[in-house]
C-alpha cells in the first residue's frame, strides 16, 4: 500500500467507523453500537447475568432477546464510574437458547471511546452464584425482608394449609422502586420467611401493582376449588385491574386472557377482595387515588365486576392520593358487637408527614360502606399505628381461626429510597392482629397486638426487675448485646404520682431514641433526632405521639428492637408506634426517670433474641 492509499484507507475507516466487538472475560460479548446504544451477548455457560449497578445513575433499558426475538424489557441503573453492587438476572429458564441484551443507556456519553468506559461494560458477567449474604448492618434480623432489591407495599397475602403467603411490590434488578413485579414469600410461623421466585412480572399492561388473593372454595372462576385467584393493578399510562390464578399455591400465576377486568378512566388501584358468604358473591374494595374514595365492586365470578358505592370523598384524612385498602368485620372486645373495619392507606397526608395507615370503623351490608359517627356526628380520621414507618397495611385473607393478621411496609415514601441500605431496601413490620375495642371517649378503634407466634423470638432472660421506683435520677439498665442487639423489652409504667416518665434507649456514641409518657396528656412520644444516622432525608428526624387511651396514668408496653426499627405495642396494642432508626452502633442501655413524682416501673423484663 502506497501512502497515499494508505492515507485514503484511514480516511474511509474514519468515517466509516466498524465497531470492533470486546470480549470480556467473564461470559459477555459487549458490541457498542453508537453512543447511548450496546449490545450484549451472553457467550459463557452460568446461571446468572450479573449486572454492575450504580444507584445514582438513570435506568438503562435493557431489552432482553431470547434467540433473536423479545422477552422482556426491563430498567436497570447501570454503573458508569463506579460499581455499588450486582444484580443477577436469572439465565436458567433461557438454558439451550441464545440470550442477547439490547440496551440503551442514559449515561451522557459523547463519543462511542467514552461510552466504552463506562463501569458496567467491564464488570457485567455471567456467574454460577449470586452473593445474597446478609452482611449489612441495618438489615433486620427477625423482620421480612427481601433477599435483595427494593421492596414496597406487602400484598397478595393468603393462608392455606399452614403457609402464610407474603407477597410484596418488588425490584428485582435494583434497591429503587422500578420494574414492580410481585416478589413472593412464605412462612409457617411468621418468624422465618422462604424467598420464592417472583410471581408475577410486568406484562404488557404495565408493571404489575399492588393487589390481593383469596382462596376461590366455591370455584366461581372456573380454575378448580383449590385455585388461588389474584387481582391486582396493571400499571402504564393507566391503571386497569387484571385477574391472575394459581393451581400450586401461588407458586406460579396464569394470567386471565381477557385481562383487563376493570377499567376507569382516572387512576384506581389495589384492588382488595373477599367472598361474601351471605350474598354469595366476591366484593372488591378499589383505591380511587386522586379522588380519596374507596370504590366497592362486587361480582359473581371475578371476571364481571358491578360498581356497587364509593366512600371517602370529603372524609377523614384526605391527603395526596388513597392506596392499598382493606375491609374486614371484627368482635368489639367484651361485648356482642361486630363492626367493620375499612383501611384506607394515604400518602402523603399522614400524622407525622408522609405515608400512614388510616381507618374508619362501621357498617356494611354488602354494597356500602357506612362510617360511624363520633358524639358530635362526625367522622372521626384514625390511625393504626403512630410512627413514621407503617404503610400499606392490609390484611392476610384465608387466616385460621377468624384471625384478622396484618403486615405493614416499615418505610416512608418520603425517604424509602434514601435510607442507608443497599444490597436491599425496606423490611416489613411484624406481623400483627387486629381487634376493636372501645376507648374512654365511646370511640372503637382498631388494636393491633404483636401475633402470637412472636414469642418464640425470645432467647434468654437477660434482665427482670419486679419492682421499682424511678425518680429524677436515671435509672438505667443493660440491654443484650449478642446479636445486634436485637431484643424484647417489656414493662408496665404506673404513673399515678408522677407527671412525665422518660425512657431512652442509647448507645455509647451518644445516640439515642428518647420516649416520654406524658401523664396528664394521655400520650407516649418517641423522638428519633438523636438515634443515629438521620441526616439522609429532612423528613426522617422526627417526633411522633400517640395517645394512650387510657385514664388510669398506667401504661404497659412491650418493644421490639431490630437492629434498624422500633415497634412500641402499647396497652396490649390499643396504641402503636414504628418507627426507623439507624444508630452507628446499636444501643446498650435503657434508661428510666420521672419528672413531678416518683413513678413506679413494675415487671421489667428485657429477652435477647436469636439470629433468624
Ligand atoms: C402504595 C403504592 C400502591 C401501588 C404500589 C406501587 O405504596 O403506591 O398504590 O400499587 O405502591 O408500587
Amino acid at each position: 500500500m502506497n501512502g497515499i492509499t494508505k492515507g485514503l484507507t484511514a480516511m474511509i475507516m474514519g468515517l466509516f467507523v466498524v465497531t470492533p466487538k470486546v470480549f470480556a472475560s467473564d461470559g459477555v460479548e459487549v458490541n457498542h453500537l453508537g453512543v447511548n446504544n450496546t449490545l450484549v451477548r451472553v457467550s459463557g455457560e452460568g446461571r446468572y447475568l450479573l449486572f454492575p449497578v450504580q444507584e445514582s445513575n438513570d435506568d438503562a433499558r435493557v431489552n432482553i432477546l431470547v434467540d433473536g426475538e423479545l422477552d422482556k424489557s426491563i430498567n436497570v441503573k447501570l454503573a458508569k464510574s463506579k460499581v455499588d453492587y450486582y444484580v443477577p438476572f436469572d439465565l436458567a429458564p433461557y438454558k439451550g437458547h441464545k440470550v442477547a441484551m439490547n440496551i440503551t443507556t442514559t449515561q451522557g456519553r459523547s463519543t462511542v471511546r467514552e461510552a466504552k468506559d463506562d463501569a458496567c461494560w467491564k464488570n457485567m458477567k455471567v456467574s454460577d452464584t449470586f452473593d445474597i449474604s446478609n452482611r449489612e448492618k441495618f438489615r433486620p434480623a427477625y423482620h421480612h425482608t427481601p433477599l435483595y432489591g427494593w421492596m414496597n407495599d406487602p400484598n397478595g397475602m393468603f393462608y392455606k394449609d399452614g403457609v402464610w403467603h407474603l407477597y410484596y411490590q418488588y425490584n428485582p434488578y435494583g434497591s429503587k422502586w422500578q420494574n414492580l413485579s410481585w416478589g413472593h414469600s412464605t412462612s409457617v410461623d411468621l418468624i422465618k420467611w422462604e424467598s420464592h421466585p417472583v410471581a408475577l412480572e410486568p406484562t404488557g399492561l404495565g408493571m404489575v401493582f399492588s393487589g390481593s388473593c383469596a382462596l376461590d372454595t366455591n370455584n366461581t372462576a372456573g380454575y378448580g376449588e383449590d385455585a388461588v385467584l389474584g387481582l391486582y393493578t396493571s400499571a402504564d399510562v393507566s391503571q386497569t385491574q387484571s385477574l391472575a390464578w394459581s393451581k400450586d399455591n401461588g407458586e406460579t400465576f396464569e394470567l386471565y386472557p381477557a385481562n383487563p377486568v376493570i377499567t376507569l378512566e382516572t387512576e384506581a388501584r389495589d384492588p382488595n377482595m373477599f367472598w361474601d358468604n351471605d350474598a354469595k358473591q366476591w366484593v372488591l374494595v378499589l383505591a380511587h387515588a386522586l379522588e380519596h374514595e374507596m370504590l366497592v365492586f362486587t361480582s359473581p365470578d371475578m371476571k364481571e365486576w358491578t360498581l356497587q358505592s364509593s366512600f371517602g370523598k370529603g372524609l377523614g384524612a384526605q391527603g395526596g392520593v388513597w392506596e392499598c385498602p382493606d375491609l374486614f368485620q371484627l368482635p368489639v372486645e367484651g361485648s356482642d358487637e361486630k363492626k367493620w373495619v375499612l383501611v384506607c392507606n394515604l400518602n402523603p397526608g399522614g400524622p407525622f408527614g408522609g405515608s400512614a395507615t388510616q381507618y374508619f370503623i362501621g357498617d356494611f351490608d354488602g354494597k356500602t360502606f357506612e362510617a360511624d359517627v363520633d358524639s358530635d356526628g362526625n367522622i372521626p380520621t384514625k390511625w393504626m399505628d403512630f410512627g413514621k414507618d407503617h404503610y400499606a397495611t392490609v390484611s392476610w385473607s384465608d387466616a385460621p381461626g377468624n384471625r384478622r393478621t396484618v403486615i405493614g411496609w416499615m418505610s416512608n415514601w418520603q425517604y424509602a429510597a434514601e435510607v442507608p441500605t443497599m444490597q436491599y431496601r425496606s423490611a416489613n413490620t411484624l406481623p400483627r392482629e387486629i381487634g376493636l375495642f372501645k376507648a374512654p371517649d365511646g370511640q372503637i378503634y382498631a388494636s393491633s397486638q404483636p401475633s402470637p407466634e412472636l414469642t418464640a423470638l425470645r432467647d434468654n432472660l437477660a434482665l427482670k426487675v419486679r419492682k421499682t421506683n424511678v425518680n429524677k435520677k436515671w435509672r438505667t439498665y443493660d440491654l443484650p448485646t449478642n446479636n445486634g442487639g436485637i431484643c424484647e423489652i417489656l414493662f408496665d409504667v404506673d404513673a399515678k404520682k408522677s407527671r412525665i416518665v422518660d425512657f431512652e434507649l442509647k448507645n455509647n456514641n451518644g445516640e439515642k431514641v428518647v420516649m416520654q409518657y406524658d401523664v396528664a396528656a394521655h400520650t407516649l412520644s418517641f423522638d428519633r433526632r438523636e438515634s443515629g444516622i438521620v441526616d439522609f432525608s429532612q423528613d426522617f428526624p422526627a417526633v411522633t405521639i400517640a395517645p394512650t387511651f387510657e385514664t388510669d396514668n398506667k401504661i404497659s408496653l412491650r418493644i421490639f428492637i431490630d437492629r434498624s426499627s422500633i415497634e412500641i405495642f402499647g396497652n396490649d396494642g390499643d396504641f402503636v408506634m414504628t418507627n426507623l432508626v439507624f444508630p452507628a452502633k446499636p444501643y446498650t442501655k435503657l434508661s428510666i426517670s420521672s419528672v413531678g413524682g416518683t413513678a413506679r416501673i413494675n415487671n421489667l423484663r428485657i429477652f435477647s433474641i436469636k439470629e433468624f
